[in-house]
């Protein structure tokens, strides 16, 4: 049986109805493409899910990876190895304030997983708020977190956490106008946190700016600050989940620093290898980690700091570094943002642009007013439409996102926008 034979035989997918799926071969990658098994090429416009930050195939990351193979695969995590001491240092050195101490994971899922385990160890508190417009990973505890539509299929997950409602200007809450949207979400939490007992509650969990549950949207001026006063008044911890927008994507190596706050913790991974290993973190402030340090940590992994994943994550952090990296995202951010506004202005079927350094989306609607979503026999023809041009991106049904390696030029930028940009004015025609 060929690959696609054996795939569809064997392999379960991920988020999918799996009789639907013909999933196309894709053998070879370099850069900024990635080749399929008819040798098509397609330029990468999503960074894989967000975590090719590097690109493919990065030549010093491989090399690091492969250096380490030969030297140290794998050692129990109660050793110390050269990886994972100069994996840790070189986070804490990007990391804003003093998240010093990292715990490593094998994923965003699970590096939320222990998150959580530290603030209640921390606060002896049970309860957690997080937002429902939210993705936080797909294992029960991580779902519990997460708000958006990916939660209520496998429910009951982990009991204790409750959600708010999100400050997003689209399509905010209760039809709360742009310039209230701070007020209306503060004193909401305010009145969550009085209800449900601020002495109950050990931590908030949000993404410093939203990813995958909705499309990406920034939260607004003052928000975050406005809960981490919230949190400083009550004795409750401030999580910020930078799985997605962490290591460069947003044009800060945080997107917590765009709002000026500092975090107790950073949950983190995909950038933090570019998705060549598989590896998660959780980077802990001073403050916590005096008290856990002083006693037994009840958590704790096979692959913890594995050996591969953390040269990887050195390297990565090396080359965002020396190619300056957080500041071509930053810098080919601002040619996004200008593109994605002409955009809105030309194209009626375009309801929504919001974009963050390299963290975009584009939302198509048929009613401006209603801001109603293009039918669903529209939606489906966005992705094969894009991939026949050969753009791959992350389409998630009437959204579309822009989300390229932080590597990319301004030429490869203006192409990929151009591509998309010659899919929405077809399908404004068809509609
Ligand atoms: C904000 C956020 N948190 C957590 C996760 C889960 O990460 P993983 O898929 O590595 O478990 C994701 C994945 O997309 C994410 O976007």
């Amino acid at each position: 049986m060929n690959t696609k034979a054996l795939d569809k035989r064997h392999v379960i997918h991920s988020w999918s109805v799996n009789d639907n799926l013909d999933p196309t071969v894709i053998n070879e990658s370099a850069g900024m493409y990635f080749t399929d098994e008819d040798g098509k090429r397609y330029l990468e416009f999503s960074s894989g899910l967000v975590n090719l930050n590097l690109g493919h195939q990065h030549p010093t990351v491989i090399a690091a990876l492969k250096e380490q193979a030969d030297k140290l695969c794998y050692i129990h995590p109660g050793f110390a190895n050269a990886a994972r001491s100069e994996a840790a240092a070189a986070i804490a050195a990007v990391t804003p304030g003093d998240l010093n101490q990292i715990f490593f994971t094998t994923s965003g899922a699970d590096a939320n997983e222990n998150a959580i385990k530290f603030v209640r160890f921390f606060t002896g508190r049970n309860k957690i708020i997080s937002k429902y417009r939210s993705y936080h990973g797909g294992t029960l505890g991580a779902s519990a977190l997460t708000g958006d539509n990916r939660r209520a299929p496998v429910e009951p997950t982990m009991p204790g956490v409750i959600h708010v409602p999100d400050p997003f200007s689209y399509r905010p809450p209760h039809g709360v106008a742009e310039a209230d949207l701070t007020a209306h979400a503060l004193e909401h939490l305010r009145y969550v946190i009085q209800w449900e007992g601020a002495d109950k509650i050990a931590a908030i969990f949000l993404e410093s700016v939203a990813g995958s549950g909705g499309g990406y949207h920034p939260l607004p001026d003052g928000y975050l600050k406005g809960v981490r006063e919230i949190c400083n008044e009550h004795g409750i911890l401030l999580v910020c989940d930078e799985v997605m927008v962490g290591f460069g994507r947003t044009g800060k190596w945080f997107a917590c620093e765009h709002y000026d706050v500092q975090p107790d913790i950073i949950t983190m991974a995909k950038g933090l290898t570019n998705g060549y290993v598989p590896l998660g973190a959780v980077a802990v402030s001073d403050r916590i980690m005096e008290k856990l340090n002083a006693e037994k940590l009840w958590a704790g992994l096979t692959y913890n700091g594995h050996p591969l994943g953390c040269a990887t994550a050195a390297a990565c952090i090396k080359v965002y570094h020396t190619e300056k990296l957080i500041e071509n995202a930053a810098q080919m951010g601002t040619i996004v943002d200008a593109r994605l506004a002409k955009m809105k202005a030309d194209h009626p079927i375009i309801g929504d642009v919001r974009n963050i350094g390299l963290f975009g989306c584009i939302e198509l609607v048929s009613d401006h007013a209603a801001k109603t979503p293009i039918a669903a026999a529209l939606q489906a023809k966005i992705k094969p439409m894009l991939m026949a041009r050969g753009l791959s991106t992350l389409v998630k049904g009437h959204i579309i996102f822009v989300g390229p390696p932080l590597i990319i030029t301004e030429a490869l930028l203006h192409e990929g926008l151009d591509i998309i940009e010659g899919v929405i004015t077809e399908l404004s025609v068809s509609q």
